[in-house]
């Protein structure tokens, strides 16, 4: 987690210094982060439903970021969002001075190494095998970082034989198929909550346009959903 701290507003890419960030994260009373958030719409939802939560959006593209934090941007009596804040960042490489500030942090229908890394298990050695399992990532270690005491990790996913060709992911989802990814949870400290199919109405509330885009909890493309929670410092074992 060494990345420099850069924001996004429209079509200009900014450095925000951490004393900065971190002034932003202690005006208000809870913070959100949604790790690759794309088109930025289900901060923009939150950030409008609860002026007193910071909501943070972070991908590594910030152009898909541009219109989202355009409006952000504008005067509040225009429709601008103070308590939103766009931010560019690769997942593997998240910016220090987040550590440990999130209440909450959300990584809705990932794709591409974000997908990749939340798949691939935990890192280190295997039991019965010598070095890393192959592909093992730290990412989820990188996310679970982001959260305070109590803080939650929510994550939705979907993928099915149709979208064969990405990868390093596995072929459908299932309880056994994201078995490497609750070990990587559990692994980084967090405890795992649920791991189910979501329904529709719960993918939709995520606010997600790419879910609405993909048809994602309906039977054709079915939705998981993960809650994790940080283990308390008495239970961390
Ligand atoms: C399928 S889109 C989903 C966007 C959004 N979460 C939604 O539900 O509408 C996946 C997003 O993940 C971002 N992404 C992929 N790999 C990433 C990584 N390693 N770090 C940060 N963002 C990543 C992409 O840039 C893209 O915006």
């Amino acid at each position: 987690m060494t990345a420099p701290l850069r924001r996004v507003v429209g079509r200009r890419v900014l450095a925000i210094g951490p004393a900065e960030l971190a002034a932003l994260f202690d005006r208000h009373a809870r913070a959100v982060i949604d790790v690759g958030t794309g088109n930025g719409r289900p901060i923009l939802l939150r950030a409008a439903a609860e002026p007193t939560t910071l909501a943070v959006g972070l991908d590594a593209d910030a152009a898909a970021m541009a219109e989202a934090s355009r409006r952000a941007c504008r005067s509040p009596t225009k429709g601008g969002l103070p308590n939103a804040l766009f931010l560019v960042a690769a997942a593997e490489a998240l910016p220090e001075a987040l550590q440990g500030r999130c209440d909450e942090v959300l990584v809705l229908f990932p794709w591409g190494s974000l997908l990749r890394g939340l798949t691939a298990g935990p890192p280190g050695p295997v039991a019965g095998q010598s070095g890393a399992s192959p592909g093992s990532s730290d990412l989820v270690g990188g996310l679970a970082a982001l959260l305070g005491a109590d803080g939650r990790l929510t994550i939705m996913l979907s993928l099915t034989e149709r979208d064969a060709g990405l990868g390093g992911v596995p072929a459908s989802l299932s309880l056994a198929t994201l078995k490497p990814m609750l070990a990587a949870l559990e692994a980084a400290r967090l405890d795992i909550i649920e791991c189910r199919e979501a329904t529709r109405d719960e993918v939709l509330a995520t606010g997600s346009s790419w879910a609405k885009r993909i048809r994602a909890g309906t039977s054709t493309r079915p939705a998981w959903l993960v809650r994790a929670i940080r283990r308390s410092v008495a239970g961390a074992g």
